[in-house]
Formats: C-alpha cells, sequence, structure tokens
C-alpha cells in the first residue's frame, strides 16, 4: 500500500512540477542564463569584426550600424614567439600568452596512428588543477589515446614569407581520387591560429576568428567575489549554484571552410544538417547545448540538450569530411553561423576543464568513422537476439501480466524476443530486488520465456534508495561511495525511490562495487535471460535544477559534477555492462540499454531517444536523430515505437512500426497512462500491417547481424544518412527523412499521417516523393521494379504498404521462415537475394556465429563474401580483419557446428538473360545442377533448393540451358 502511495506522489510531484507547464524548456537553462557562455559571447563581440547575433526592428538596425561602425578591441591570446617546438615523440609544443593577465597557457599538438590529430591546452601554471579525465574515459586506449604517429612519418618545415612565421607539419597522404596529396597541419603565429590542409586545401581551421577564450582560475578576492558576471556563484531560478572554485572555462572557434553542412554533436531533437544558431533566417536563435538532462516529451526541432551527449562534429562536402570531437564532459554551448556560402563557423565554449580537441581527418566518410572508432571504439558486438524485436511498457505490473502478453504474441503469430520490466518490478524503487506480492516467482517467470528463447530486460536505475535496511544502500553508504554536498555530507534528491543517494561513478572501486550486484547471488531472481536496462542515468534528480545533479557536488579526487557531467551516464552503463560481462563462467555478450551516454558509450551498448510522444513531428524527428547518434559512433540506436507520451491513433502507430523495424534498435514502448500499445492493441488492420512489418525485421535479421558485424569491426554506421553513401551528390547533403540501412537498403518511410485531396473522401493511402539518388538503379523492395538513379518518384503508400528499395549490385541475406523468437531461427536456411548493377553484377556478405558468447573474437564465425558477375554467384570465406588472433580449435569447432545450414534459395533480381539451369560446384561436395525458375509476379529469377552449406565455399552458374 505505502510502496504505491510512494510512487503516486513522486509521479504527481514529478508532474506538477515539470508536464503541467506551457513553456515547458523553461524549466532547462537557456545560453543567456549560463554566466560563462554570457562572457565568452561579451568576448568574442569585443572583438569581433562581424557581428552574427539575429536582430529584428529599429532596435536591430541601430544595433547593426552600431556593431559595423564600432571599434573592436585586441584580442588578448598571442602565441609566444619562437615558443614552437617539436618534442622527440614528435608532439608540437607551443605557448600562448593571455596579455591581459599575463597568463601562459601550455598547448600540446600530437599526431597519432590513423591519421588523426589533437590538440590539447591549458593552464602552465594552474592555482588549482583543471578537470582532464574526459578522454579517458571517452578514449579506447585510455587517456592518451591512439597510440602516437612514429615521428619520423613527420616531416617539420619552418617558414617566414613576408610576414608571420608559419610552421608546417605533413603527417600523412591521402588519395583522394585527384592524386597523391598531404595531410598538413600549419601553425601561424599572428595572429595565431592552427590549420589542417589536405593539399593545398584548408579544411579545419581553429582559433581562425579569435574566438580562443580561457579563463583561468583567480585568487578570491572581496571584489572578484562581488562581481555576479564573473564571480563565485550564480543563480538560476531558485537554485544558486555556489563555485568555490570561481569561474573557468574554456572556448575556441573551429572553422569548416568549403563546407555547406556539419552534422552530429547528438542528442538534439534538430534535423541531420545542422541549423545555423545565430544570424540566420530559419535558424534557430539559441547555440547548441550537450548538457544530460531528463527532457522527456521534449519539443521538435530545438537545439536544447536531451539525455546524452556526443561532442562530435563532422563536416562534408563533395572533396572531404573531417571530425572534430570535442572532449570535454562539462556543459558545453555550441554556436554555429553560415554567413558565407561554403564556409561554416562554430564556436565552441565549455564550463569547466581543459581544452582538448581530436580531428578525424578523413577525407571519405568512411575514413572518418574508421579514425572515430580507432579514438573511442566500436560498437559492443550484440547478441543476436537484441536486434530483434523488445516489448516493453510501463509497466507490465504483474508476473501475471507478462505471462499474458506472452501468450499473446504467440496468439497473434507475432514474434518477439525480450519483455521489459519497467520500474515496478521491484521492492518500492529498491533495484535488485522483487516485489514478492507482483512477482512473487521470478525463476518460473524466466524458465517460461527461456521455452521459446525469449529474454527479460530488467531497468536498474542509479537512484538508490535511502533506507538504512536496503543493501545496495547501506554498502554505498559504508564504503564511501556515495557522491558528496560541498560540506562532505552525502548528497541525498528525490526519484522514484523518494529519498535517493547517487554513486559515484566516476571511482573505479565503486563500479568495481557497482558489477558485482549482477552476479545471480546478489541479484536473486535474476538468470542467464536476464538482461538489463539503465535508465534515469544523466543523473535524473527531481527536485533539484534541471532534474539534475548540482553542479557543486564533488567527486573522487574533488572533482565537481560540473567537471564530469555528461560522463555519468556512460560510467554507469559502463559498470553495468562490465558486471554483466563477469557473471557467468563462459560470458556471454552483455545488453545494456541505457539512456544517457557520451562519446564512447557505443563499446557498452544501445541507447534510445527517451521520452517521446505519440505525434508525427516525434515520429519524424525520430529519423534525423537515429542518424545524428549513427553518424557519432551510437550505431545501435533507437527512438520509442508507437511513442511514449500520449495514445496517439492507430495509423500512426502502424507507421511507427514500419519505421521502427528500420532503427537499429527496435523497441515498442509506453507511458503508463498511455493506452495498451502491443502490436495487436489497435486491432484489425492494423494488427496484421503490424506483424508483416515485424516478419519482416525478422526476415531481414541475416543482412542487420552482418552490418552489426562491420559495425564492430570497422566503425562503418548501419542507418546512415544518404550523403554516406553517395558523397559526391549535394543534393542528398541536408536529406533526412530518406535513409540507408547499410549500403543496400533505401528507406522511404511514411511520415506523415493519409490526407484525402477531396474533404469528403476517406484517404486510403499517403502520398510520398523519393528523389533516388544517382549512379545506381533501385529496385522496390517487394515488387522488383526498376528504378532509375536519379529519377524523382512520387507514389501512393496504402497503409499496408512499406516503402523500401534496394541498390542494385547488392546481395541481401535473408532467412524466410517464421518462428516465435530469433534464437529459434539460429539453424534455419538463408536465402541470397541478388539485385544486380547496371553491369549485371552484385556484392554482398553474409556474417554468423554462436549469437552469443566471445568465441567470435577467436575465430568462431563464419563470414561470407558473395560475389555475382558473368552469370555465376561465387562464395568465398576470406574476411578475417586484421589484428585479430585466430584460434583454430575454436574456429573449427564453430564450422562444424553450422555445417549443416544450407543457401536453400537464391533469387536474382533484374537479371536480363534467359537462364535454365544453375551449375552448383561444392568445395566439399559433388557438382550438380538444379532448374531455375521465373518468379510469376515479380519476373525475378528463382534458384530453389541449391543447398549448398554456409560453411563451404561454392559457385553457382547460371546457364541457358
Ligand atoms: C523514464 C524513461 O525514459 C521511460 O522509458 C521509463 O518508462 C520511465 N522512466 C519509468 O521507468
Amino acid at each position: 500500500m505505502s510502496r504505491w502511495l510512494d510512487l503516486s506522489v513522486i509521479t504527481s510531484l514529478f508532474q506538477k512540477a515539470y508536464i503541467n507547464d506551457d513553456d515547458f524548456e523553461r524549466k532547462f537553462k537557456v545560453s543567456k542564463e549560463s554566466s560563462y557562455y554570457r562572457r565568452n559571447r561579451a568576448y568574442i563581440n569585443s572583438i569581433s569584426t562581424k557581428d552574427t547575433g539575429t536582430y529584428h526592428g529599429l532596435f536591430g538596425f541601430i544595433r547593426s550600424v552600431f556593431n559595423k561602425y564600432s571599434t573592436r578591441a585586441t584580442p588578448i591570446y598571442e602565441l609566444v614567439s619562437d615558443s614552437v617546438k617539436s618534442d622527440k615523440d614528435g608532439s608540437v609544443n607551443f605557448e600562448v600568452l593571455n596579455t591581459k593577465d599575463n597568463v601562459l597557457i601550455s598547448f600540446r599538438l600530437t599526431f597519432h596512428d590513423g591519421e588523426i590529430f589533437r590538440i590539447r591546452a591549458s593552464e602552465k601554471d594552474p592555482l588549482i588543477p583543471r578537470y582532464d579525465e574526459a578522454a579517458g574515459f571517452a578514449l579506447v586506449d585510455g587517456k592518451e589515446g591512439p597510440p602516437l604517429l612514429d615521428p619520423s612519418a613527420i616531416k617539420a618545415t619552418a617558414e617566414t614569407v613576408d610576414g608571420p612565421k608559419v610552421f608546417t607539419y605533413t603527417f600523412g597522404t591521402t588519395d583522394s581520387g585527384k592524386g597523391s596529396q598531404s595531410k598538413k597541419i600549419r601553425i601561424t603565429e599572428k595572429p595565431w591560429k592552427i590549420e589542417y590542409l589536405i593539399g593545398d586545401e584548408v579544411v579545419l581551421q581553429l582559433n581562425n576568428n579569435e574566438y580562443f577564450n580561457f579563463e583561468h582560475h583567480r585568487e578570491k578576492t572581496e571584489a572578484n567575489e562581488a562581481d555576479v558576471e564573473n564571480g563565485w556563484s550564480e543563480s538560476f531560478k531558485n537554485w544558486t549554484d555556489e563555485k568555490p572554485r570561481g569561474p573557468e572555462s574554456v572556448g575556441i572557434d573551429i572553422e569548416f571552410p568549403g563546407f555547406e553542412h556539419v552534422y552530429g554533436i547528438p542528442e538534439h531533437s534538430s534535423p541531420l544538417s545542422l541549423k545555423p544558431t545565430r544570424g540566420a533566417e530559419g535558424g534557430y536563435t539559441e547555440p547548441y547545448r550537450l548538457y544530460n538532462v531528463d527532457t522527456f516529451e521534449y519539443n521538435v526541432d530545438s537545439p536544447h540538450g536531451l539525455y546524452g551527449s556526443v561532442p562530435l562534429m563532422l563536416a562534408h562536402n563533395t572533396k572531404h569530411t573531417v571530425g572534430a570531437l570535442w572532449m570535454s564532459s562539462a556543459e558545453t554551448w555550441v554556436d554555429i553561423t553560415k554567413e558565407e556560402k561554403s564556409k561554416v563557423t562554430t564556436h565552441w565554449v565549455s564550463e569547466s576543464g581543459i581544452m582538448d580537441i581530436m580531428v578525424m581527418t578523413g577525407p571519405k566518410p568512411s575514413d572518418v568513422f574508421a579514425q572515430y572508432a580507432k579514438a573511442t571504439g566500436t560498437t559492443a558486438f550484440p547478441r543476436d537476439f537484441s536486434i530483434a524485436y523488445h516489448q516493453c511498457r510501463w509497466s507490465y505490473m504483474s508476473q501475471k501480466e507478462v505471462e499474458e502478453i506472452n501468450s499473446k504474441f504467440d496468439d497473434h503469430s507475432i514474434p518477439y524476443d525480450v519483455i521489459w520490466l519497467d520500474i515496478d518490478y521491484t521492492d518500492g524503487m529498491r533495484y535488485f530486488t522483487w516485489n514478492k506480492m507482483t512477482f512473487p516467482d521470478p525463476e518460473k517467470l524466466h524458465r517460461l520465456l527461456d521455452e521459446t528463447k525469449r529474454k527479460v530486460v530488467t531497468i536498474i536505475d542509479p537512484h538508490i534508495k535511502v533506507d538504512e535496511d536496503y543493501f545496495v544502500y547501506q554498502e554505498a553508504k559504508e564504503n564511501g561511495y556515495i557522491i558528496k554536498d560541498m560540506k562532505g555530507k552525502n548528497f541525498e534528491g528525490w526519484c522514484w525511490p523518494g529519498s535517493s543517494a547517487y554513486i559515484d561513478f566516476t571511482n573505479e572501486k565503486a563500479r568495481e562495487w557497482w558489477q558485482k550486484h549482477y552476479s545471480f547471488d546478489i541479484f536473486k531472481g535474476s538468470f542467464p535471460n536476464t538482461l538489463i536496462w539503465n535508465d534515469m542515468n544523466e543523473m535524473a534528480v527531481f527536485n533539484q535544477s534541471e532534474l539534475t545533479l548540482p553542479r557543486n557536488l564533488v567527486h573522487k579526487n574533488g572533482w565537481e559534477q560540473r567537471d564530469v557531467h555528461n560522463l555519468m551516464g556512460m560510467l554507469f552503463h559502463r559498470s553495468t555492462f562490465e558486471g554483466l560481462v563477469k557473471r557467468e563462467a563462459t560470458p556471454k555478450r552483455p545488453f545494456v540499454l541505457s539512456r544517457s551516454y557520451f562519446a564512447g558509450s557505443q563499446r557498452y551498448g544501445p541507447v534510445w531517444t527517451g521520452d517521446n510522444a505519440a505525434n508525427w513531428e516525434h515520429l519524424a524527428v525520430s529519423v534525423p536523430m537515429v542518424l545524428s547518434n549513427s553518424i557519432a559512433g551510437i550505431h545501435f540506436v533507437g527512438a520509442d515505437v508507437g511513442g511514449f507520451f500520449k495514445d496517439g491513433d492507430p495509423e500512426l502507430f502502424t507507421r511507427w512500426y514500419q519505421l521502427g523495424i528500420w532503427y537499429p534498435f527496435f523497441r515498442g514502448h509506453t507511458h503508463r497512462d498511455s493506452c495498451r500499445k502491443e502490436p495487436w492493441s489497435m486491432g484489425e488492420p492494423h494488427t496484421s500491417i503490424i506483424r508483416d512489418a515485424i516478419l519482416l525485421r525478422y526476415r531481414l535479421l541475416p543482412y542487420w547481424y552482418t552490418l552489426f558485424r562491420h559495425s564492430n569491426v570497422s566503425g562503418t554506421p548501419i542507418a546512415r544518412p544518404l550523403w554516406v553513401e553517395f558523397p559526391e551528390q549535394p543534393e542528398l547533403f541536408a536529406e533526412d527523412k530518406l535513409f540507408m540501412v547499410g549500403s543496400s537498403l533505401l528507406i522511404a518511410p511514411v511520415l506523415e499521417p493519409m490526407q484525402a485531396k477531396d474533404e469528403h473522401a476517406k484517404a486510403s493511402a499517403s502520398e510520398i516523393t523519393i528523389a533516388f539518388p544517382k549512379n545506381a538503379v533501385w529496385y522496390d523492395f517487394f515488387t522488383h521494379k526498376a528504378h532509375k538513379g536519379g529519377e524523382t518518384l512520387t507514389r501512393n503508400v496504402e497503409l499496408s504498404q512499406i516503402p523500401a528499395y534496394v541498390r542494385g549490385g547488392s546481395i541481401v541475406p535473408t532467412r524466410e521462415r517464421q518462428r516465435r523468437s530469433s534464437e529459434l531461427m539460429r539453424n534455419d536456411p538463408y536465402t541470397l537475394h541478388i539485385y544486380v548493377d547496371e553491369d549485371g553484377s552484385a556484392k554482398g556478405d553474409l556474417y554468423i556465429d554462436d549469437g552469443e558468447t566471445f568465441d567470435f573474437e577467436k575465430g568462431g564465425y563464419i563470414h561470407s563474401s558473395f560475389e555475382f558477375s558473368e552469370n555465376k554467384l561465387v562464395s568465398s570465406q576470406n574476411q578475417d580483419p586484421k589484428d585479430v588472433s585466430i584460434d583454430a580449435e575454436v574456429r573449427n569447432k564453430y564450422r562444424e557446428s553450422v555445417e549443416h545450414i544450407r543457401i536453400e534459395r537464391i533469387i536474382v533480381v533484374g537479371y536480363q538473360k534467359v537462364a535454365a539451369k544453375a551449375f552448383i560446384s561444392d568445395s566439399q561436395g559433388a557438382d550438380r545442377e538444379v532448374d531455375v525458375e521465373e518468379d510469376p509476379i515479380t519476373g525475378s529469377l528463382v534458384v530453389r533448393n541449391p543447398s549448398v552449406s554456409v560453411a563451404h565455399d561454392w559457385t553457382i552458374e547460371l546457364k541457358q540451358q
């Protein structure tokens, strides 16, 4: 009884405070409410020769005239003459002087393997240290990043030609189609700036506008303490942020000459091609914010910060792609101006810490992805079930309800793999416990689900109920793992369990302790088929400023929450991931969904886009949100299918499934106050249409799994913006309705409701327009009708239709037998779909492994390449990534275990010739011949039952006779 009371009181407190507010976003800061942002802007406005604000009316006119004719101050930072020196390890060091306060800032430029360079800057003699640990958590090799390039590979020159000294460092070459070009860094002494060039073309510039500003620590004096703008405290609404270290911040401009589009810096509910934030009609009037907060039911088309932050920006034009990672875990604001065509200027300002920028030098999109993966790691390779369909609701309230839902999936012949338990399964939001009344026998529940190889995901949030009898709280307190306030007391805030403590996950001891809770002995009632959901890890605190931890809370080594804020979600996610790896004697690949994230989170599991709403705007914005995350390394990502808040209507619900099957992470989820949203909840014809959509996802699982392999090995995104696949077609650079899944599937989702042309008529279809990318032929996935690249197609899409196209030149593997869960498909045969290009050729691949252990790291997999040309399909297994240590025994054992798995059908689409027979020669079997048929509906050729093994090399040749 009291448990329910607790939750309803908390929920209503939460709703009163945050939901029933017209001006939702006023719960969160805008840039002018941040003193360090104001100071940085005031500084750049004082020195800048141009003004990038958007001003309207008479005031605007006066302001623009004033700006034009007013005199500008000289920038206060100067590069110290003759300070530029190369070190033995190939790094370059120099100093910049704050001429106003006579404070030196030390710079270090390093070159890393993989053609990445990095620039770090900090105070030379700091009064107190500045936070510089973010890289240690974000980078896969630790704080220093990928190994340094051999110094002999760097060529340094210095010159002074009628002007300032210029230092050039050549560190690589690239062949971007026009012969070999060198990659260089150029440091100019006055006005000082750092530039990255390919050949003679400048691709990225740092401090070209002299926005560099490094607010150094100062002694506290009576005068500066009282100075509100520069002071030791600041207020937002009723909250005061005391700053015992005083103000500090860091800012600089990063400019991309020759570019019109920049992307990335998720998470925002904004278009894929980032909008200008200053000085442009149709742009935003606020900078993009990177500050992880619990922004449920967020506004669509906004630069406000959401649950996760990846401070990686990509710029792309027809010649180059480049990426800049701003390694700060503090709150960061990013302004974007596009004053001149073909130049994007960005201005980055963070509240604290050092300046640490890593540049992925490209020049192709795939190079940037590989470089970023080298720096921050690749996607944790998921278990096979985790890329199938997941069913969630806040909450399935009892074991009985879960059992009912489970059998309804079977009654409706809809496959699913995972049922999710939201907060109500716990004993009063004490994580790692069960509500014994409503979930009396978790073991029975897990056994039941295991009969169909289904899994249970239980939510584990980071807030710990303050309860002296709760073992997690007791231990956290005893061990000193709770985050403290400024006075050294354990901080307590409000969240689902009522008064809650928060663990300091920056402390490795606390992380290790947390991991242990996932052992089956401690989390009683969890089993090998229990996986985990980490929610509220921004960290969410209902009764604090911006619904999160106060900035001056104290972490290990005295760092403040403001320094580490954007890392919190990732560190919690990481601890859970590491705990799951350790819980079984033969480790299985963990599955942990996280709401909050940072650069590098891809190493620990999927994320989702948080609390969206059941409306068309949220459906549509989920596409650029998934894509922006994807290009920033967060490949395993999805949005709540069906919309979290509100009911929506059956049409929206159905369209959402038809889009959701193309999200890398595919989960239906909804709020406790929304209507039922299981796939059958809207009745017919919706149930059948949704079933077909989910079945399509299951059929294509082999294609998806192979894409995840590439993501895990080379950092290639799974859901891809069109420009990634067609980097030389500028008309596609801002496209964010159409997208690719892998390099073969073009998805054209329906993002608007049907609208009848005549107001009395009832619409029966939606109309969409698809401009097919050039230089390819495109086949309708269902009818096999061919469309030429460059063609613009306007078509009706009936509710039962899913517009998807396949790029000619692809080979796509599927599994066509319907089962109740993906694991039950493991021994099923495959079908290969060959879609020929204009030359009659196609390529593809298929990756398979045991779907759950880490044996794939030792060679326990099959990765076949398929090539079709000149009427012949060749399958060969030659795809071992470099640097992999193969264990022959593991490899052979796995091969033997899949020997029996066959290719049961080959479909050739767009093949212009006649073929009656297919001749099969199998490396480990007798040669044979089968008939070739023509599909009466699509006209495509079908080779039935070639019966070749996935574990062999073989060829199949089509012949007229
Ligand atoms: C907030 C999450 O975003 C949502 O998905 C979940 O259902 C609720 N917390 C309750 O746990």
